[in-house]
């Protein structure tokens, strides 16, 4: 049976499934949820917001350290606030995805979100799906169940324009979602798994069947 405490930690390129996939884990394992994506969309947000410039990394830096931000670790309650506004659908704005990989790329603000993210982590008591591009690597590496979500091109760009219902052309579309993990891959590398890490590769399995496979690879390492 599974522990009491347990922290699994996913991480994937964008349009892996990986946040539907780790929210409805978390569901099943009756365990917290941290999407960490959202941190950084929600320091993003906040620069745009604030006119810090994003170009100005210790600006970018202080703005990471200085945010009052609040994101729910409920999978049920998907909440993100900053200084107690509701940001949870502005932080998925087609603006702040462009310039999202500028906060990515701060190693600063990154080393503020990291600190915040083992501290939810560790205030989540006892189980958490945590979700990100370095979680299995830097922000919990010595997490019991490691767990690399890939997907193809292909099917990662097929998801991401289902999800946006068609509204951009594919050109753009295919040419957004190259340009950022190309972008964000300079500081993590997510494309490759590290030591201990299973790699999970969806691009064949529907929703169910990979969260069917990430609960497999939990019961059989956190056993
Ligand atoms: O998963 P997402 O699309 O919401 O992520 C938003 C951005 O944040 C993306 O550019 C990658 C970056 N990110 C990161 O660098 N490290 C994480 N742990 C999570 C997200």
């Amino acid at each position: 049976r599974l522990g009491k405490s347990l922290v699994v930690a996913i991480d994937g390129p964008s349009g892996s499934g990986k946040s539907s996939v780790s929210r409805e884990v978390a569901r099943r394992l009756r365990a917290a949820y941290l999407d960490t994506g959202a941190m950084y969309r929600a320091v993003t947000l906040h620069c745009i917001a604030s006119g810090i410039d994003l170009q100005e990394g210790s600006a970018v830096e202080a703005a990471a350290r200085d945010i009052e931000l609040f994101i729910s670790t409920s999978p049920d309650r998907e909440s993100v606030t900053i200084s107690g506004d509701d940001v949870t659908a502005a932080i998925r704005e087609p603006e702040v995805s462009s310039a999202v990989s500028a906060v990515a790329t701060t190693m600063g603000a990154r080393a503020e979100l990291i600190r915040r993210q083992r501290a939810l982590i560790a205030g989540a008591g006892h189980r958490i799906v945590a979700e990100g591009r370095d979680i299995t690597t830097v922000v919990a590496p010595d997490a019991e169940v490691r767990i690399l979500l890939t997907a193809s091109e292909e099917a990662r760009l097929r998801r991401r324009g289902d999800q946006l219902g068609g509204t951009q052309s594919e050109v753009q579309l295919k040419q957004q979602v190259i340009d950022r993990d190309a972008k964000d891959s300079t500081v993590v590398n997510f494309r490759q798994a590290a030591d201990g890490v299973v790699t999970l590769d969806s691009s064949d399995l529907d929703f169910e069947q990979t969260v069917s496979a990430v609960l497999d690879v939990v019961r059989t390492v956190a056993h």
